[in-house]
């Protein structure tokens, strides 16, 4: 379905290195949802595996109640959380404080690897228009949920890889230049 909220073709310009790639890391069952009552429902040990090696090294950008979610910083990766709250701070000093998407991507220029948006809804949704590169996990399951992956045309993303699991497979996405 095309979607306004991808005006493409990527980056802004200036708000990023040269070849820093913003990566959507997501993980969406078969009816779109990607949560449950401020939870992941499922729990696939190979898609947390696979989220690691995806993102370590890199700088983390998630949305403050995904932060809530996890509690903690991840281990070998920048962490930065989007919030309105002037005044939120993470328990954690190394946690870095955006107010925008493009506030977080201006702080993502200086920190390590490439821009791993690891959600949630919200955050997708802010991060689209930006993003080069998705990887989605799609869960072969229909949970009850509350939380969905926004729409995104497919049209303006060429699949790139693919890898199957039982019940699950990840898709590499790359954005058509
Ligand atoms: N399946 C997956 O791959 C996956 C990945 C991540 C998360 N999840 C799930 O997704 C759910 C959380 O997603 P969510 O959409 O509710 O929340 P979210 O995107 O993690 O965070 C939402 C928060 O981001 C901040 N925010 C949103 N828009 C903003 C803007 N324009 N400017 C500045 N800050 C902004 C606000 O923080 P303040 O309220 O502090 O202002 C808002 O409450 C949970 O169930 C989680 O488990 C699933």
């Amino acid at each position: 379905m095309p979607s306004d909220s991808e005006p493409g073709p990527g980056p802004a310009p200036g708000l990023l290195r040269p070849g820093q790639r913003v990566v959507l890391v997501a993980a969406t069952a078969d009816n779109g949802v990607i949560g449950a009552d401020g939870d992941i429902p499922w729990r696939i040990p190979g898609d947390f595996a696979h989220f690691k090696d995806t993102t370590l090294g890199h700088t983390l950008v998630m949305g403050r109640a995904t932060y809530d979610s996890i509690g903690r910083p991840l281990p070998g990766r920048a962490t930065i959380v989007v919030t309105r709250d002037p005044t939120w701070s993470a328990e954690h000093a190394e946690v870095l404080v955006a107010h925008s998407f493009e506030e977080a991507l201006g702080l993502a220029e200086g920190l390590p690897g490439d821009v791993m948006v690891a959600g949630g809804a919200q955050v997708y949704a802010l991060a689209l228009p930006y993003a080069t590169h998705q990887v989605i996990t799609d869960v072969h399951q229909s949970p009850e949920g509350d939380t969905f992956y926004p729409a995104w045309d497919r049209g303006l993303w060429v699949e790139t890889a693919r890898e199957e699991h039982d019940g699950w497979s990840i898709t590499w996405w790359e954005r058509r230049s």
